[in-house]
């Protein structure tokens, strides 16, 4: 075998690259508007390959994202289109093409890398930690939804599909920020990825519908993304699957349940990767109607220069610590660092002193957004809390009001 090459995939690579990345997901792009949707997407992101000779037997994609962090958004490379030659698994290709991209991160200032997993086996040894998760939500719908909160009385409208991104798109970047871990939309992603004609993953689901929350002459106080699915046989009832809810108050929220819980013809309501903390779960009067069904990693996050990363983000109390960071993939993450916080300033600075807590880096990734608590990974025994009280006051350092949270799967 040659000396494995990882270097950028040319324009003129691109479509062997796409073809190594369905042979190795196993699909078939028929469409020819998905493939080329696919090759656009592609070209739009920066590309690292593995060449073995004059063969690609590796490639990854990073979108160019804007991810949004406690008190304010960062860059954030989007970690996607993960593929190898099944003749050259196991051989460090994978792990080569990373490698690549952490250094093209450290030469153009991108402190957090994201991913999501489609095994989530693979990059805890990237130093990759799970920076969200999901809640599956199922709701029994033949019967009326109990809540313990007053639906908001405005009026509902149905918005096209066509012109959703040019009236949600404004509603979602003016709330994104409230949520840490969300990435920015433009209209190609708005389209491609939340309300193409046919879903992906489940091509009985009919076309997406939008549901507004507010008369046509007022702005928008929140929207729902959904589908349905009809039963064929009658004595079944149908299923609406729910992709996103946002609106700006709880009463709001229960509006817009209530709307989907009542859709004629349908019993079951399935929503996907909700917010671990999403009112519904303690709006809902009746626990044994809206199940949570599963909670998943969601947004895998990598601090990839952890000083640029703490910096970057607001914090919620003062907290003056030093943490020892293990970092077996970038050395200049590795070793003891003073970390002083205050709402508003965060200094980082290596030290000397003795270490109040010792961690890796994948688990301060895991706790960067404030979706895991460090003293958590204490009781774990992933962290050593070397100094009493440390966990929690680097825990009331990071909270956030709200959990971070995004559905935007790439
Ligand atoms: C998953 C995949 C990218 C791994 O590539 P690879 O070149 O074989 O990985 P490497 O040789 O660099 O392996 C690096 C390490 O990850 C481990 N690893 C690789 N794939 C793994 C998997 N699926 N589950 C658990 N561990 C895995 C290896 O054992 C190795 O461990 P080590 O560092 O302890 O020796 C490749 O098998 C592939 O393309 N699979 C199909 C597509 C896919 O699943 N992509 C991931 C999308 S999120």
């Amino acid at each position: 075998m040659n000396e494995l090459q990882f270097r950028d995939v040319p324009e003129s690579d691109v479509d062997r690259a796409l073809e190594l990345w369905w042979l190795v997901f196993h699909d078939r792009p028929d469409e020819k508007e998905k493939r080329e949707y696919h090759r656009a997407m592609v070209l739009r992101c920066d590309r690292v390959g593995a060449y073995d000779g004059d063969a690609l037997v590796g490639f990854l994609v990073a979108h160019r994202f804007t991810l949004s962090i406690p008190g304010g958004e960062l860059p954030c490379p989007g970690l996607t289109f993960v593929s190898v030659a099944p003749t050259h698994r196991r051989r460090g290709v994978l792990s080569g093409m990373i490698a690549e991209l952490f250094r093209r991160c450290a030469d153009h200032a991108r402190p957090v890398v994201a991913l999501w997993a489609s095994e989530a086996a693979i990059y805890g040894r990237f130093g990759f930690g799970a920076g969200t998760y999901g809640t599956s939500v199922e709701i029994d719908s033949t019967r009326p939804l109990a809540l313990r909160v007053d639906p908001d009385r405005r009026p509902l409208r149905l918005i096209d599909a066509d012109d959703a991104p040019a009236e949600l798109g404004p509603y979602y970047e003016a709330t994104r920020t409230r949520r840490a871990g969300r990435i920015a939309r433009d209209s190609v992603r708005w389209r491609g990825e939340w309300l193409p004609e046919t879903d992906e993953d489940d091509e009985e689901l009919g076309p997406p519908r939008i549901v507004g929350l507010g008369a046509i002459d007022e702005p928008l106080a929140g929207y729902a993304i959904y589908r349905t699915r009809r039963e064929d046989d009658r004595a079944k009832s149908g299923t609406v699957q729910v992709a996103e809810l946002e609106a700006d108050t709880a009463a709001g929220e229960a509006a817009l349940w209530n709307y989907l819980a009542g859709i004629d013809l349908t019993g079951t309501v399935r929503a996907w990767g909700l917010a671990p903390d999403d009112p519904l779960l303690l709006f809902a009067a009746d626990r044994d109607q809206v199940k949570a069904v599963a909670e998943f990693p969601a947004l895998w996050l990598r601090l990839v220069d952890v000083r640029g990363a703490l910096t970057a983000r607001s914090w919620e109390a003062e907290a003056f610590l030093v943490l020892e960071v293990r970092d077996d993939r970038v050395p200049a993450n590795a070793g003891r660092f003073r970390l002083a916080v205050s709402p508003h300033t965060c200094t980082y600075e290596a030290t000397a002193a003795a270490p109040d807590l010792s961690l890796d880096v994948r688990d301060l990734a895991a706790c960067y957004l404030g979706g895991t608590e460090v003293r958590r990974l204490v009781l774990a025994g992933l962290v050593t809390e070397h100094t009493p009280g440390a966990a929690a006051a680097l825990d009331a350092a990071l909270r956030t009001a709200e959990l971070p949270h995004t559905a935007d799967e790439f």
